[in-house]
Formats: structure tokens, sequence, C-alpha cells
């Protein structure tokens, strides 16, 4: 399914190329959701296929948005264990904590020498969530050259991102492109694969789906949790009565049925819908048993790992030491070709 929004000269995973290496981060906001999974998960774990690849919990992103020091250690393994159920591979995959990396810091802060001022302010979360602020940390604007530090420090050459990440990629190339200039080349300005799954509404049918915006439904949620948000889901507005004629190009729920529910049940699904001979309420319930059912494995692997979190701990410390290993070759030759490494590298 690609997404008939997508810009033609994005690349796709095949044309990224086999020996392409692979970057992606999502900020720790506890067990991922239908919108983590649609629009991200499921594409990284098919990309561990026939790529090497980075994934990373970006809790140093956290930061700049409101954020609770008490909370955060749990929605980093919340998170942690979302990537594990769903297939993330830890043979497979590098997979950690970007705080436990801390040449990401450091990288950040040498790419300041060539991150113009102009274009952070450009940038359109910048611009919205500065928006709404009377005080703006200054991490709300320079979190777009921490993100090209998490990939440029792996020299990835692809980064799957959703639409929403797109300026914040173009930025890291053009930060590529002005230190490899100034420094030498040393950065793959890395290329985008976009989301096929385009953006994923909430359960409102409205906004994007997002934690912060309670319209979620989690992915290792137990069968009546899933049923108790799934039946709460906005429909198509103009079906007021439950044999009113419904129309499912404009259902958030039927979206999301194309996505979970057994393709050769879905012509029926429109058109009982269209007919106005299957109810809302039944027909969440069949959505609510497809989610439930597709993620029966996710929850069984996430119940292993919660009753040993120590496994998953090693996991992500094993993750951060191969990362650390890459991290560090990066960050020699970047001290070097900047300058610093005025002892010959003996402080190192
Ligand atoms: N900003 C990304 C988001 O909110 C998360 C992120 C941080 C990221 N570093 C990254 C994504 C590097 C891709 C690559 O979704």
């Amino acid at each position: 399914m690609a997404d008939p929004s997508a810009a033609t000269e994005q690349p796709t995973s095949g044309e990224a190329g086999a020996a392409s290496r692979v970057f992606s981060g999502m900020q720790p906001s506890g067990e991922a959701h239908l919108g983590n999974y649609l629009g991200a998960l499921r594409q990284w774990v098919r990309l561990q296929d026939d790529h090497e690849c980075f994934f990373c919990i970006v809790d140093q992103h956290a930061i700049t948005g409101e954020f609770s020091p008490d909370e955060l250690p749990t929605r980093v393994f919340d998170l942690a264990v979302s990537f594990l159920a769903v297939g993330l591979d830890p043979e497979r995959s590098t997979i950690f904590v970007q705080s436990d990396v801390a040449e990401h810091t450091e990288l950040a802060w040498l790419l300041n020498a060539v991150a113009p001022v102009g274009e952070l302010e450009r940038m359109t979360q910048y611009k919205d969530k500065s928006a709404r602020l009377e005080s703006i940390p200054a991490g709300l604007l320079n979190y777009p050259i921490l993100q090209a530090a998490d990939i440029l420090l792996y020299r990835a050459t692809a980064v799957p991102v959703g639409e929403d990440q797109l300026q914040h990629l173009e930025l890291t190339r053009e930060i590529a492109r002005r230190w490899n200039g100034r420094f030498g080349s040393l950065f793959p300005e890395p290329q985008p694969i976009l989301s096929e799954a385009g953006r994923i509404l909430g359960l409102d049918g409205n906004a994007k789906m997002s934690k912060s915006l309670d319209n979620t439904v989690g992915i290792l949620a137990e069968p009546d949790e899933v049923w108790g948000r799934v039946r709460t889901a906005v429909t198509d507005p103009q079906r007021v009565r439950r044999d009113d004629p419904g129309r499912p190009e404009v259902c958030n729920v039927f979206t999301l049925h194309k996505h979970f529910t057994d393709p050769e049940r879905i012509p029926d699904i429109a058109q009982q819908c269209r007919a106005g001979t299957r109810g809302c309420v039944e027909c969440k319930k069949i959505l609510s048993d497809s989610i439930v059912d597709h993620f029966s494995g996710a929850r069984a692997r996430a119940a292993e790992l919660r009753a040993d979190p120590d496994q998953v701990y090693r996991i992500l410390e094993e993750g951060a030491e191969r990362a650390r290993r890459e991290a560090r070759s990066t960050i020699r030759e970047v001290r070097e070709r900047m300058g610093m490494d005025w002892a010959g590298g003996r402080s190192r």
C-alpha cells in the first residue's frame, strides 16, 4: 500500500538499497500504540531483513517537552518491551537508549558549528510547539540538531520516518552538506523511507494518534481494554441512526479495519456500512477483535519480557555497547577534522 501523498522523489525502501544502513528513533512515550505500530514499528521490523538497523529510544529528545523524571524510566522500559514484542530483533538490529551513548550529545554540540538558526526557526514542529509556550526552552529549537546527530553518528543512509519528520530529515541533510563542505566529506546525506501507512488518526478520527491526546489504543492492551477504547472511536458523523447509510471512505474505523481485519472481510464491512445493515457498534466490535488477534503474539512476548525485566536491561545494554563502538569511531574522526585531536588522540 503506497502512500499516495508521498512525494514522488522520496525513495522507497527498495531504492534505498540493500547495503544501506538504517537509523530511526522514537520518543519514549511508554507502551507503543497503533499509530506507532502502523507508522513506524511494522516497517522497522521488515527493514531488519535486508538492512543493518539501529533503533533508538530517544529519551534526550523527550526533555524538550513536558516530561516527568519519575516516569521517564518506565516509559523507556515500556517502549523497549513494545519494540521487542513486535519483533525488533536484538540479534539482527542494534536496539538502544539514546542517553546510554554520550556521543549523541557531543556530536549535537559539534554540529552547532554549522546548523543554521534560520532553518531551525522555520521548522513547523518548532513553530507549533513554541507558539503555545511563554518561555521556550532552547532544546525545542535545537531538537533537530540532536536528531541530525542521532542519524549522522551512525553515518546512516536511510531513515524511516513519518511525513511530519521529513522537514527534520531535510535539515539533517543540509547540516551534513555544510559539515562535509567545511571539514571534508564524512557524512552520507540520509534519505527518507516514508511510512506506507500515511497519517494514522486517533480514535477521535480527527487528530494524529498520539499519547498526549489520549486518542490511542495500546498495542499490548488486554482484550477488554482494547474494546473499551475502540468502542469510543468516532465513525462517520453523518451516520446518526443504526440503519443510516455510512461512508466507509471517510470513516477512521474503516481505515483501521483495512490494517487489521482479514482482507477477505473488508468488502463485506464496506458494503454493510454503506447499506446501513451493520451498526457502528457491531462494526467496532469486529475491529476490536481483529486488533486483539493481531497482537496476541506480541502480548505473549511482552508478558515474558515483563516477567524477566533483566533480560530487557541486558538487551539494551548490549545494544548500547554496540552503538558506542560505532559512535566512538565517528566521533574520533569528527574531533580530528574539527581540530580537537590536539594530543594526537592520546586523550581518548
Ligand atoms: N523526532 C522524531 C519523532 O518525533 C524522533 C527521532 C529522534 C528520530 N531522532 C531521530 C527519528 C532520528 C528518526 C531519526 O518522531
